[in-house]
């Protein structure tokens, strides 16, 4: 692409988030802002050093008593994704997010939330796209050994991680988030 095109979609971008107050300067803010949930991904392979970020950046996340009540099942081979995912690619990664079956008095599915969204920004921090999926966790947990989660462990989310077309108008792309004042109030 000619570096003129490159710099007119970019100033396009820019001025739609400064528009709808999302361009705030600020690289983690910024990509915050405007991250979403991509569907469409593109074949090219997410590369072994980006997944090795993505997975330190969910252990790195908080979890009460840092009990780190997680495990992450890594499935790569194509097949084996569309088992769990039906439109996935070749490219694609998929991370099972498990949580601790038998934890008291904490909460390994909140934190399994934690670390599956720390792992969500990561993937867009390296200019991947990505997606929470909730709806696969009942067909994964009645086959656990297939999917090798590990025992005492129960799949919470999967991550689906993977190249996406670029530039993309991630403003446009996202679904609408409610007001701000539906969602906040400050006690008077
Ligand atoms: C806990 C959780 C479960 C989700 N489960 C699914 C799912 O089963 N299938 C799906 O297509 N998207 C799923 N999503 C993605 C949401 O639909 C998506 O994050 C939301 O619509 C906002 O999308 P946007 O950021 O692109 O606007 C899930 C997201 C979360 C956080």
């Amino acid at each position: 692409m000619k570096i003129k095109s490159i710099l007119t979609i970019t100033v396009v971008l820019l001025t739609s988030q400064l528009l709808k107050g999302q361009a705030t300067g600020n690289a983690v803010t910024d990509l915050l802002l405007s991250a979403y949930s991509e569907r469409n991904y593109t074949t090219q392979p997410v590369t072994d050093q980006q997944l090795e970020m993505i997975l330190n950046c969910g252990i790195k996340a908080p979890s009460a008593r840092n009990q780190q009540p997680w495990r992450f099942t890594v499935i790569k081979d194509e097949a084996a994704m569309k088992e769990i995912i039906s439109n996935v690619v070749a490219g694609n990664v998929l991370i099972i997010i498990s949580g601790a079956e038998s934890q008291t008095g904490t909460t390994p599915d909140f934190d399994c939330g934690l670390a599956a969204e720390s792992m969500f920004v990561a993937a867009h921090a390296l200019g991947l796209g990505a997606r929470i999926y909730g709806s696969p966790a009942g067909n994964i947990n009645s086959k656990r050994d297939v999917y090798q989660v590990p025992a005492g462990f129960k799949a919470v989310v999967v991550l689906r991680v993977g190249n996406v077309e670029k530039p993309v108008d991630a403003v446009s792309s996202a679904t609408p988030r409610k007001a701000f004042d539906e969602i906040v109030n400050f006690k008077k």
